[in-house]
Order: C-alpha cells, then structure tokens, then sequence
C-alpha cells in the first residue's frame, strides 16, 4: 500500500515506480508511432535509398533524482554523483528535465526558479564509492577523471554533455535518427573503471523574495552575502573583486535573497525528474561530438595552441570567435540563454548563418507557460548534409538581449556535429 509507507523516507521510491509504471506505456507507444513514421518515410523516398533502414526501437525511462530541500529565498546548489542512466553500449536520443515537487508536480519558475542543470560524465575505479547525499559536498577525491565535451571552453568551465536553465521544459532535446550520442563504449573505458554521470543542479527559491526578477540573475546586491564574500571568494580566475556585481559565486548553495517583511513560508522537498529516450548502439548509429561555445570565450593562441579563456569577466559581449579545430556536419543547435534574450546565432566564417535560435516567454502561471520567463529556445535541426563546418573554420556566437538586459551575461550555442550522414555513402 503507497500510504503505508513514510512519504519522507520513500516519495522518490514511489514516484520512480509510478513513472517507470507509465513510462513502459509510453515506450510502446513510442516505438509503435516511431515505426509507423519511419514506414511511411521509407515509402516516400524509396526511389532515394536502395536500402530500407531497420527501425530502431526507441527506449524510454523517466528517473526522479535524489530529493533535496530549499526554503523561501534560498539558493540550492546540488551535486549528486553516480546517478540513475541507461545501461551499455547506448546511443542516447534525448534528455528531457523537469524539476518537481514530492509529489512529482512540476515547480514554476515564479517559485522556484532553474537557473541550470547540467550533466556530465566521469569514469572511476570500480570499487570507489561516491556518496549519494545531495548535501554532501565532499567530491569524492582520487580515481576519478572527469570527460568533457569536445568543445571549446578551457579548465572546468562549460564541460558537460547535457545542460540547460529556465527554458529546460520548453527546448527539444531530440536526435534525429541515425544520430545519437554515444555511451558506454567498453572500448573508451579503461579494465576496472566505469562511466558514471553527475548532475549538478541551481536553483532559487523565490518564494518571498523582494525583486523575484533580479535575485534570479544572481545581483549580489540582492543577497545576504556573507560580510567577508570579497576577502575570502575565489572564483575560476582567483579572487573576486567588488567589481563582481552578478553571478553564480553570489547565488551559493544556501545564500539567501532579500526578502519581503514578514514572509513565511515551509521549506519544501524538491527533485529532477529526468526523462531519457535511448537506442542500443548498432552499425545504424551514427555517433556526434557535442559543443558548448560562450560569448565570454576569449580565444588567443601562443603560437602552437589555441588557448580558451571562457567567462573571464561579465562585462558586456554579446559576440565571439572560435576557430573550430575540427569541424563536421551540423545536426542541431540552440541557444543557451537568460531572460531578455532576443536571438542567438552561430555563423559561418563567411557569415553565413548556420543556427538561429529565439526564445519563447511564458504568458501564464503554470509550470513551463510562466509569464514573462524565458521558457523555450527554438532547435535547428539542418537538413542533414545542408550545412558543414570545416575543419579549422572560425566560427562566430552571437547573442542578443533586449536594452534594459544589458549586460548580458549568459550566451551559449549548444550544438553536435557529425562525421558522416549515412553508413551507406
Ligand atoms: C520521454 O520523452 C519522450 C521524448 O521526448 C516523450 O515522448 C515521452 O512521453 C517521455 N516520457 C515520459 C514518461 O515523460
Ligand atoms: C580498490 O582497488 C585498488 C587497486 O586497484 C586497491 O589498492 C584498493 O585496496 C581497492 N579498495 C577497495 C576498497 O577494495
Ligand atoms: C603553448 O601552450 C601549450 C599548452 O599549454 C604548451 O604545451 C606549449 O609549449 C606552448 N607553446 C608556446 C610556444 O609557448
Ligand atoms: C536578432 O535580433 C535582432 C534584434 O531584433 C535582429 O536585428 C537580428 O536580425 C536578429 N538576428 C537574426 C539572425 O535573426
């Protein structure tokens, strides 16, 4: 009997079996709507390919993360190792992020704002262990080497496979088929190691905060910051200067938002539900590499290198540079952005426009529609083989925000590239 059973020990029990329970429908439907799609396209174009592709099962498992707790204005940053992800040689198609309450009810952005999540995957030593508590901080130290995505940002900054903010419940995660992004290859693993992935998770709680709008850009002005924050923060590029007015060293787990007089509200368990859809990997596959490219990516060379200084400073850029060490076919791209956001492009060294991407802002008060939130970014999927970066091409990212933005502060292109279009050619 689920009420027999303690909702703060076991919620996320419960929830993981309910959705794994609908999830199994899903799946059928999935591959059924995949295959019947995929006949009517071998139909239509069977004078193009000689050769009718196998439809792919598509499989599909929603997970609910571990839970963690936040209160009126807090701040949560939250890391949680070795966490729930398909198992063996995958080709992964989407990954889909919600964040809920205990009871699975998507929270909206006007109470608990996403500022990001990312994923990103490490391989260890097989008999180390990580620990499972949200609230524990402590990495778990040796034997553990973290695998960055292919580009192009320097040190720890931007490194994981998956990422997205405000605008997660809004923006396609989807592959085309045969593309996918592959895991769990024995050959890339070494004896005695495995692949694991770690969530790392922002969130404000703005319940009761005295300007929702500006605490969720992380304005230090707008926080409790602690009376030595100048003295003893350093950040990826030493210590921070009271020139620093915004960003995510002054929105640390547990820091506080100004708050409205006598608001009073109870702290509240919340999780990531996380929904991902996979093929087993196969000779029909075809692996992309995965970029990240930032508008605050100074980009120098000493002569041999190219070297990367990603989000050295936040004064205003809204445009950068990066030549492309290698370069492939171009299979989706998006924009990473905050609110204020008009557009965000990619560009060809010749200036051609590769992707651009535009936002879309909530018009009500329900979770993914929150008025006035960024809650979507627009996908370019190019027909494939339309449009290729070369190698060694310099591309461009631009991002434009609205007047009253400015600064801007957040432009990423997301985008994957290809080798080949079909295994046949
Ligand atoms: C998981 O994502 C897929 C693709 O976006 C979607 O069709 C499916 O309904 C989702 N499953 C669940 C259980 O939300
Ligand atoms: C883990 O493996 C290493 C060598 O690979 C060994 O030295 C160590 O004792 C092992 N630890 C445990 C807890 O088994
Ligand atoms: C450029 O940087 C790379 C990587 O740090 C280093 O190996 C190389 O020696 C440097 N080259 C010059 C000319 O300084
Ligand atoms: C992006 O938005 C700006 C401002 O509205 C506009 O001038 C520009 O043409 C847009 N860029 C693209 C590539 O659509």
């Amino acid at each position: 009997m689920k009420h027999a059973i303690s909702a703060s020990q076991s919620y996320a029990n419960l929830l993981d079996v309910n959705y794994k329970s609908r999830q199994n429908v899903n799946m059928r439907l999935i591959s059924k709507s995949f295959i019947f799609s995929l006949s009517i396209l071998v139909m239509l174009s069977s004078t193009a390919y000689s050769q009718p592709q196998s439809p792919k099962i598509i499989h599909s498992t929603t997970y609910l993360s571990k839970k963690f707790d936040v209160g009126p204005g807090e701040v949560a940053d939250i890391h949680m190792y070795n966490i729930e992800f398909p198992k063996g040689h995958v080709g992964i198609k989407s990954f889909d992020v919600d964040l809920v309450d205990e009871h699975g009810n998507s929270v909206p952005l006007h109470e608990t704002y996403i500022h990001h999540w990312f994923i990103l995957k490490y391989n260890i030593k097989k008999n180390m262990s990580v620990s499972q508590n949200p609230n524990d901080h402590s990495k778990p130290s040796g034997d553990l080497i973290y695998k960055r995505n292919d580009g192009t940002c320097n040190n720890g900054i931007l490194p994981h496979q998956w990422s997205s903010g405000s605008e997660t419940r809004g923006t396609s995660t989807k592959l085309p088929y045969p593309f996918a992004v592959e895991i769990g290859n024995r050959a890339d693993i070494t004896e005695g190691w495995e692949e694991q992935w770690l969530l790392g998770v922002l969130v404000i709680d703005t319940r009761g905060a005295e300007n929702k709008k500006i605490c969720i850009q992380c304005r230090c002005d707008q926080f409790n910051l602690p009376e030595n924050f100048y003295d003893v923060t350093v950040g990826f590029h030493g210590k921070v200067t009271p020139e620093y007015k915004a960003g995510v060293l002054c929105c640390q787990d547990k820091f506080q938002c100004k708050m409205r007089k006598g608001f009073q509200a109870p702290r509240r368990n919340l999780a990531i539900k996380y929904n991902i859809t996979w093929v087993n990997w196969d000779q029909h596959q075809i692996p992309v590499r995965f970029y990240v490219l930032d508008v605050t990516d100074r980009v120098t060379t000493n002569g041999s290198e190219t070297i990367h200084n990603c989000q050295y400073k936040h004064f205003p850029c809204s445009k950068s540079k990066h030549p492309m060490k290698k370069g492939g076919y171009l299979i989706y791209a998006s924009g990473h952005a905050h609110t204020g956001v008009i557009n965000a492009t990619l560009y060809g060294q010749d200036g051609r426009t590769l992707c651009t991407s535009t936002p879309t802002y909530g018009t009500g008060k329900e979770a993914g529609n929150e008025e006035g939130y960024l809650v979507g970014m627009s996908v370019c999927y190019p027909k494939p083989g339309s449009m290729k970066i070369d190698d060694g091409e310099t591309v461009t990212v631009e991002s434009i925000y609205k007047n009253e933005f400015l600064p801007a502060v957040m432009g990423d292109m997301h985008f994957y590239l290809a080798d080949e279009l079909s295994h046949d050619a």
